[in-house]
Protein backbone atom coordinates (compact mmCIF):
# COMPACT_ATOMS: atom_id res chain seq x y z
CA UNK A 1 0.00 0.00 0.00
CA UNK A 2 1.15 2.99 -0.73
CA UNK A 3 1.12 5.32 2.40
CA UNK A 4 2.50 8.66 1.76
CA UNK A 5 2.32 10.44 -1.77
CA UNK A 6 3.20 14.10 -2.19
CA UNK A 7 0.79 15.41 -5.01
CA UNK A 8 1.90 18.23 -7.19
CA UNK A 9 3.59 19.52 -4.26
CA UNK A 10 5.13 23.12 -4.68
CA UNK A 11 7.09 25.14 -1.56
CA UNK A 12 8.43 28.58 -2.16
CA UNK A 13 10.47 30.90 -0.06
CA UNK A 14 9.23 34.48 0.21
CA UNK A 15 12.08 37.03 -0.43
CA UNK A 16 11.90 40.90 -0.39
CA UNK A 17 10.62 40.85 -4.08
CA UNK A 18 10.47 37.86 -5.55
CA UNK A 19 9.59 34.24 -4.62
CA UNK A 20 12.20 31.53 -5.14
CA UNK A 21 10.21 28.00 -5.99
CA UNK A 22 12.18 25.62 -4.50
CA UNK A 23 10.09 22.85 -4.77
CA UNK A 24 7.86 23.51 -7.97
CA UNK A 25 5.49 20.51 -8.77
CA UNK A 26 6.59 16.98 -6.69
CA UNK A 27 4.87 14.05 -7.69
CA UNK A 28 6.22 11.04 -5.54
CA UNK A 29 4.65 7.41 -3.83
CA UNK A 30 6.40 6.04 -1.09
CA UNK A 31 5.31 2.29 -0.09
CA UNK A 32 5.35 1.02 3.10
CA UNK A 33 8.96 -0.86 3.71
CA UNK A 34 10.87 0.56 0.81
CA UNK A 35 13.78 2.75 1.52
CA UNK A 36 13.53 5.62 -1.41
CA UNK A 37 16.39 7.67 -2.55
CA UNK A 38 16.12 11.10 -3.54
CA UNK A 39 19.70 12.26 -5.18
CA UNK A 40 20.17 15.66 -6.64
CA UNK A 41 23.10 17.99 -6.03
CA UNK A 42 23.13 20.99 -3.90
CA UNK A 43 20.76 23.70 -4.17
CA UNK A 44 17.81 21.29 -6.19
CA UNK A 45 15.26 21.80 -3.40
CA UNK A 46 16.03 18.19 -1.14
CA UNK A 47 16.14 19.45 2.13
CA UNK A 48 13.26 21.88 1.41
CA UNK A 49 10.97 19.01 0.34
CA UNK A 50 11.39 16.99 3.46
CA UNK A 51 11.11 20.39 5.58
CA UNK A 52 8.07 20.35 3.84
CA UNK A 53 6.90 17.00 4.55
CA UNK A 54 7.71 17.98 8.45
CA UNK A 55 6.04 20.94 8.56
CA UNK A 56 9.34 22.67 9.74
CA UNK A 57 10.44 24.84 6.65
CA UNK A 58 12.02 27.91 7.12
CA UNK A 59 9.91 31.23 8.19
CA UNK A 60 9.91 32.59 4.97
CA UNK A 61 8.75 29.05 3.54
CA UNK A 62 5.23 27.93 2.54
CA UNK A 63 3.39 25.58 0.82
CA UNK A 64 1.65 26.91 -2.41
CA UNK A 65 0.18 24.43 -3.66
CA UNK A 66 -0.06 20.71 -3.89
CA UNK A 67 -0.57 17.64 -0.92
CA UNK A 68 1.23 15.39 1.27
CA UNK A 69 -1.46 12.67 1.98
CA UNK A 70 -0.58 9.92 4.96
CA UNK A 71 -2.70 6.80 4.79
CA UNK A 72 -4.95 8.83 2.34
CA UNK A 73 -5.49 11.67 4.25
CA UNK A 74 -4.26 15.34 3.74
CA UNK A 75 -2.30 16.01 6.36
CA UNK A 76 -2.04 19.79 5.50
CA UNK A 77 -5.83 20.10 6.07
CA UNK A 78 -5.98 18.05 8.87
CA UNK A 79 -6.32 19.66 12.28
CA UNK A 80 -3.27 20.45 13.89
CA UNK A 81 -3.57 18.09 17.14
CA UNK A 82 -3.85 15.30 14.29
CA UNK A 83 -0.92 16.50 12.31
CA UNK A 84 1.47 16.38 15.46
CA UNK A 85 0.37 13.14 16.70
CA UNK A 86 1.57 12.08 13.05
CA UNK A 87 4.62 13.92 12.68
CA UNK A 88 7.86 12.82 14.80
CA UNK A 89 5.51 9.83 16.06
CA UNK A 90 4.74 8.36 12.81
CA UNK A 91 6.97 10.05 10.61
CA UNK A 92 10.69 11.26 11.81
CA UNK A 93 13.58 12.79 10.64
CA UNK A 94 17.47 12.95 10.60
CA UNK A 95 17.89 16.62 9.80
CA UNK A 96 20.99 17.31 7.86
CA UNK A 97 24.10 17.66 9.60
CA UNK A 98 22.00 16.36 13.31
CA UNK A 99 24.93 15.32 14.40
CA UNK A 100 26.76 18.34 14.84
CA UNK A 101 23.28 19.91 16.46
CA UNK A 102 23.24 18.10 19.84
CA UNK A 103 23.33 20.45 22.53
CA UNK A 104 27.18 20.19 23.47
CA UNK A 105 26.16 21.36 27.35
CA UNK A 106 24.26 18.33 27.98
CA UNK A 107 24.79 14.81 27.70
CA UNK A 108 23.52 12.83 25.41
CA UNK A 109 20.76 11.18 27.03
CA UNK A 110 19.15 14.16 28.16
CA UNK A 111 17.82 14.56 24.50
CA UNK A 112 16.46 11.22 24.63
CA UNK A 113 14.49 11.65 27.50
CA UNK A 114 13.63 15.62 26.34
CA UNK A 115 11.72 13.42 22.90
CA UNK A 116 10.03 10.77 24.89
CA UNK A 117 9.18 12.37 27.96
CA UNK A 118 7.45 15.74 26.38
CA UNK A 119 6.68 13.47 22.98
CA UNK A 120 6.22 10.10 24.00
CA UNK A 121 4.53 10.53 27.09
CA UNK A 122 7.06 8.21 29.03
CA UNK A 123 8.51 8.87 32.65
CA UNK A 124 12.15 9.77 32.92
CA UNK A 125 12.93 6.17 33.93
CA UNK A 126 11.48 4.34 31.23
CA UNK A 127 12.90 7.40 28.66
CA UNK A 128 16.39 6.07 29.91
CA UNK A 129 15.52 2.42 29.72
CA UNK A 130 14.12 3.12 26.07
CA UNK A 131 17.37 5.24 25.41
CA UNK A 132 19.59 2.63 26.82
CA UNK A 133 17.70 -0.14 24.37
CA UNK A 134 17.84 2.27 21.18
CA UNK A 135 21.16 2.82 22.22
CA UNK A 136 22.37 -0.97 22.00
CA UNK A 137 20.09 -1.21 18.39
CA UNK A 138 22.36 1.20 16.73
CA UNK A 139 25.52 -0.34 18.06
CA UNK A 140 26.90 1.90 20.89
CA UNK A 141 26.76 0.44 24.18
CA UNK A 142 24.55 1.57 26.50
CA UNK A 143 27.00 3.08 29.32
CA UNK A 144 27.91 6.27 27.01
CA UNK A 145 24.26 7.67 27.79
CA UNK A 146 25.87 9.60 29.78
CA UNK A 147 28.61 11.25 27.65
CA UNK A 148 29.18 14.22 26.08
CA UNK A 149 28.24 15.23 21.91
CA UNK A 150 32.10 15.42 21.72
CA UNK A 151 33.06 12.78 23.43
CA UNK A 152 31.61 10.27 20.15
CA UNK A 153 33.39 10.55 16.41
CA UNK A 154 31.24 11.72 13.51
CA UNK A 155 30.04 8.16 13.08
CA UNK A 156 28.73 7.57 16.48
CA UNK A 157 27.01 10.77 16.64
CA UNK A 158 24.90 9.77 13.54
CA UNK A 159 24.02 7.18 15.25
CA UNK A 160 23.01 8.67 17.91
CA UNK A 161 20.50 10.65 15.59
CA UNK A 162 19.28 7.68 14.04
CA UNK A 163 18.92 6.10 17.66
CA UNK A 164 16.95 9.59 18.44
CA UNK A 165 14.73 9.02 15.65
CA UNK A 166 13.79 6.08 16.16
CA UNK A 167 12.48 7.09 19.79
CA UNK A 168 8.80 7.11 19.78
CA UNK A 169 8.70 3.95 17.21
CA UNK A 170 8.42 5.99 14.18
CA UNK A 171 6.58 4.20 10.65
CA UNK A 172 8.96 6.59 8.44
CA UNK A 173 12.28 7.89 8.33
CA UNK A 174 13.37 10.52 6.57
CA UNK A 175 17.11 11.31 6.78
CA UNK A 176 19.07 14.15 5.35
CA UNK A 177 22.37 13.39 4.17
CA UNK A 178 22.53 11.15 6.99
CA UNK A 179 26.40 10.34 5.57
CA UNK A 180 27.86 12.97 3.96
CA UNK A 181 30.10 14.02 6.80
CA UNK A 182 31.40 10.45 7.13
CA UNK A 183 34.16 8.15 5.24
CA UNK A 184 33.38 5.71 2.89
CA UNK A 185 34.03 2.98 5.45
CA UNK A 186 32.29 4.43 7.84
CA UNK A 187 29.51 5.68 5.75
CA UNK A 188 29.18 1.90 4.77
CA UNK A 189 28.44 0.40 8.56
CA UNK A 190 25.82 3.32 8.73
CA UNK A 191 23.83 2.35 5.42
CA UNK A 192 24.21 -1.24 6.52
CA UNK A 193 22.70 -0.54 10.25
CA UNK A 194 19.78 1.75 8.57
CA UNK A 195 18.72 -1.17 5.84
CA UNK A 196 19.39 -3.75 9.28
CA UNK A 197 16.50 -1.28 10.82
CA UNK A 198 14.52 -1.03 7.80
CA UNK A 199 14.36 -5.40 7.56
CA UNK A 200 13.46 -5.43 11.28
CA UNK A 201 10.71 -2.77 12.23
CA UNK A 202 9.53 -3.03 8.79
CA UNK A 203 10.72 0.47 8.66
CA UNK A 204 10.20 2.94 5.55
CA UNK A 205 13.10 5.05 4.45
CA UNK A 206 13.34 8.31 2.71
CA UNK A 207 17.37 9.13 2.00
CA UNK A 208 18.39 12.25 0.65
CA UNK A 209 22.03 12.43 -0.29
CA UNK A 210 23.64 14.71 -3.28
CA UNK A 211 25.69 11.51 -3.84
CA UNK A 212 24.26 8.85 -6.14
CA UNK A 213 26.82 5.84 -4.83
CA UNK A 214 25.20 6.37 -1.43
CA UNK A 215 21.70 5.16 -2.91
CA UNK A 216 23.38 2.73 -5.18
CA UNK A 217 23.99 0.45 -2.14
CA UNK A 218 20.84 1.29 0.09
CA UNK A 219 17.74 2.07 -2.06
CA UNK A 220 14.78 -0.10 -3.95
CA UNK A 221 13.41 3.32 -5.32
CA UNK A 222 14.79 6.32 -6.46
CA UNK A 223 13.68 9.85 -7.41
CA UNK A 224 16.38 12.20 -9.02
CA UNK A 225 15.57 15.83 -8.11
CA UNK A 226 16.97 18.90 -10.45
CA UNK A 227 15.88 22.59 -9.96
CA UNK A 228 12.59 21.76 -7.74
CA UNK A 229 11.36 19.17 -9.82
CA UNK A 230 11.80 15.15 -10.16
CA UNK A 231 13.10 14.58 -13.60
CA UNK A 232 13.32 10.90 -13.25
CA UNK A 233 12.38 8.05 -11.21
CA UNK A 234 12.00 4.06 -10.71
CA UNK A 235 13.58 1.18 -9.72
CA UNK A 236 17.42 1.90 -8.06
CA UNK A 237 18.65 -0.73 -10.79
CA UNK A 238 16.96 -0.11 -13.59
CA UNK A 239 17.66 3.40 -13.62
CA UNK A 240 21.56 3.08 -12.40
CA UNK A 241 21.92 0.56 -15.45
CA UNK A 242 20.56 2.52 -17.57
CA UNK A 243 19.40 6.55 -17.22
CA UNK A 244 17.04 8.18 -19.08
CA UNK A 245 17.46 11.28 -18.20
CA UNK A 246 20.90 13.29 -19.09
CA UNK A 247 21.12 14.25 -15.82
CA UNK A 248 21.00 11.37 -14.33
CA UNK A 249 23.39 10.08 -17.17
CA UNK A 250 25.84 13.20 -15.38
CA UNK A 251 25.23 12.19 -11.75
CA UNK A 252 26.44 9.17 -12.74
CA UNK A 253 30.04 9.78 -14.44
CA UNK A 254 30.38 12.15 -11.51
CA UNK A 255 30.37 9.09 -9.25
CA UNK A 256 32.78 6.59 -11.09
CA UNK A 257 32.75 3.28 -10.71
CA UNK A 258 36.40 2.73 -9.70
CA UNK A 259 35.91 -0.47 -9.89
CA UNK A 260 35.70 -0.61 -13.61
CA UNK A 261 37.74 2.58 -14.17
CA UNK A 262 35.34 4.92 -15.19
CA UNK A 263 36.22 8.37 -15.49
CA UNK A 264 35.21 10.94 -13.53
CA UNK A 265 32.92 13.82 -15.38
CA UNK A 266 31.41 17.00 -14.14
CA UNK A 267 28.50 18.81 -15.09
CA UNK A 268 29.56 21.99 -16.37
CA UNK A 269 27.15 24.75 -14.84
CA UNK A 270 24.96 25.49 -11.80
CA UNK A 271 21.39 24.61 -10.85
CA UNK A 272 19.42 27.81 -12.61
CA UNK A 273 18.31 30.83 -10.78
CA UNK A 274 14.57 29.51 -9.01
CA UNK A 275 13.09 33.27 -8.47
CA UNK A 276 13.46 33.43 -11.79
CA UNK A 277 10.78 32.52 -14.54
CA UNK A 278 11.55 29.28 -15.69
CA UNK A 279 11.25 28.23 -19.51
CA UNK A 280 11.72 25.27 -21.19
CA UNK A 281 13.63 22.35 -19.50
CA UNK A 282 15.17 23.33 -16.49
CA UNK A 283 18.44 21.46 -17.52
CA UNK A 284 18.62 22.69 -20.91
CA UNK A 285 21.62 25.20 -20.29
CA UNK A 286 24.03 22.45 -19.03
CA UNK A 287 22.62 19.35 -21.15
CA UNK A 288 24.70 18.65 -24.05
CA UNK A 289 21.89 16.97 -25.86
CA UNK A 290 19.65 19.91 -26.03
CA UNK A 291 17.21 20.56 -28.93
CA UNK A 292 15.03 23.21 -30.03
CA UNK A 293 12.19 21.97 -28.14
CA UNK A 294 13.84 21.45 -24.86
CA UNK A 295 14.66 25.73 -25.02
CA UNK A 296 10.63 26.28 -25.13
CA UNK A 297 8.68 23.38 -23.34
CA UNK A 298 9.13 22.17 -20.16
CA UNK A 299 9.48 18.10 -20.43
CA UNK A 300 6.64 16.52 -18.64
CA UNK A 301 7.71 13.75 -16.00
CA UNK A 302 6.31 10.79 -17.68
CA UNK A 303 5.60 7.00 -17.13
CA UNK A 304 7.11 5.71 -20.79
CA UNK A 305 7.72 2.40 -19.34
CA UNK A 306 5.66 0.45 -16.76
CA UNK A 307 7.27 2.21 -13.39
CA UNK A 308 9.54 4.21 -15.17
CA UNK A 309 9.29 7.77 -15.10
CA UNK A 310 11.07 10.39 -17.01
CA UNK A 311 10.93 14.05 -17.84
CA UNK A 312 12.99 14.99 -21.00
CA UNK A 313 11.84 15.30 -24.70
CA UNK A 314 14.57 12.78 -25.71
CA UNK A 315 13.86 9.68 -23.77
CA UNK A 316 13.44 7.53 -26.37
CA UNK A 317 17.04 8.34 -27.29
CA UNK A 318 18.06 7.00 -24.83
CA UNK A 319 20.57 4.34 -25.96
CA UNK A 320 22.53 7.31 -28.33
CA UNK A 321 22.53 9.64 -26.06
CA UNK A 322 24.07 7.04 -22.78
CA UNK A 323 26.62 6.11 -24.83
CA UNK A 324 27.17 9.93 -25.80
CA UNK A 325 27.42 10.73 -22.36
CA UNK A 326 30.62 8.59 -21.56
CA UNK A 327 32.54 10.95 -23.45
CA UNK A 328 34.37 13.90 -21.58
CA UNK A 329 34.26 16.02 -24.22
CA UNK A 330 30.47 15.70 -25.07
CA UNK A 331 29.93 17.63 -21.18
CA UNK A 332 32.97 19.66 -22.00
CA UNK A 333 30.75 21.46 -24.93
CA UNK A 334 28.33 22.92 -22.33
CA UNK A 335 30.35 25.66 -20.64
CA UNK A 336 27.09 27.73 -18.69
N1 LIG B 1 14.86 30.15 3.87
C1 LIG B 1 15.21 30.24 2.59
N2 LIG B 1 14.98 31.37 1.88
C2 LIG B 1 15.30 31.48 0.58
N3 LIG B 1 15.88 30.49 -0.13
C3 LIG B 1 16.14 29.33 0.52
C4 LIG B 1 15.83 29.16 1.90
N4 LIG B 1 16.20 27.90 2.26
C5 LIG B 1 16.74 27.33 1.14
N5 LIG B 1 16.69 28.19 0.11
C6 LIG B 1 17.14 27.94 -1.27
O1 LIG B 1 16.36 26.89 -1.82
C7 LIG B 1 17.15 26.09 -2.68
C8 LIG B 1 17.01 24.65 -2.26
O2 LIG B 1 17.63 24.47 -1.00
P1 LIG B 1 17.64 23.07 -0.27
O3 LIG B 1 16.22 22.59 -0.16
O4 LIG B 1 18.41 23.21 0.98
O5 LIG B 1 18.40 22.17 -1.34
P2 LIG B 1 19.25 20.83 -1.15
O6 LIG B 1 18.85 20.19 0.13
O7 LIG B 1 18.90 20.03 -2.36
O8 LIG B 1 20.68 21.25 -1.17
C9 LIG B 1 18.58 26.62 -2.58
O9 LIG B 1 18.83 27.44 -3.68
C10 LIG B 1 18.58 27.41 -1.30
O10 LIG B 1 19.51 28.47 -1.37
MG1 LIG C 1 19.98 19.65 1.78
Amino acid sequence: MSFLTIEDLKIHYQLKNSVFKAVDGVDLTIKEGQIIGIVGESGCGKSTLVKGIMQVMARNGFIAAGDIKYNGESMIKMSESKRRAILWKDIAMIPQASMDSLNPVYRVVDAFIEVMTLKGGKSKKEAIVRAGELFELVGIDKKRLRDYPHQFSGGMKQRVAIALALCLDPKIIIADEPVTALDVIVQHQVLTMLNNLRSQFNLTVILITHDISVVAQTCDELAVMYAGKIVEKGNIRDILKSPRHPYSMGLSNAFPDLLKNDKLISINGSVPNLALEQKGCRFVSRCPFSVDICHTHEPELTEYEEGRYAACHRVHDYNELQELAKGVSVWDKVTS
